[in-house]
């Protein structure tokens, strides 16, 4: 099989198996159009994989990843893997885990919550993964996949 060459980085993460098609919302979230420290970030699209048909890859240069952040991917790109690259060696590599909490990184898509009012941290319950569905801690109101990626 011939195989696809994309540079590789000497340290930083890459983020592997995102969903074909998702792997610009990565890079929104992360907001890695700006990154600080002016690291490069190479994004490769409609991959070809075997364990997903095709997939996206993010890689960022000099950048790790907080909690927060992994748990945003995990929310985008539930199939994806982050390596971390240290003198271009793969010396840490997970699978992203949707949490059945998630508190702090989502907005509530219901504009009358207190969420919107108050200095309090948002809190969801993950009521399903597959379709993904999550539940507000403090309106109840049920938010599905395409309000959650519009509030990440
Ligand atoms: N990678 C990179 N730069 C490096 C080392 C690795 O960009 N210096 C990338 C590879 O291109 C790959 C990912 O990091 O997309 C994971 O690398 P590796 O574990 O070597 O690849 P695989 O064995 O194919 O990973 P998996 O088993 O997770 O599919
Ligand atoms: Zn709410």
């Amino acid at each position: 099989m011939t195989e696809l060459k994309v540079s590789a980085i000497r340290e930083g993460t890459v983020i592997d198996h995102i969903p074909a098609g998702k792997g610009l919302k990565v890079i929104e979230i992360l907001k890695l159009g700006r990154l600080s420290n002016g690291g490069a970030v190479l994004l490769a699209i409609n991959v070809p994989s075997k364990k997903l048909g095709r997939k996206d890859i993010v890689k960022v240069e000099g950048k790790f990843l907080s909690e927060e952040e992994v748990n945003k991917i995990a929310l985008v790109a539930p199939t994806a893997t982050v390596n971390i690259i240290r003198d271009y060696k793969v010396v840490e590599k997970f699978k992203v885990e949707i949490p059945d909490i998630i508190e702090g990184i989502l907005r509530c898509a219901n504009p009358n919550c207190i969420t919107h009012y108050e200095y309090v941290t948002t809190k969801f319950y993950v009521i399903s993964r597959e379709p993904l569905k999550v539940r507000c801690h403090y309106c109840e109101r049920t938010m599905e996949e395409e309000e959650i990626l519009a509030n990440l």
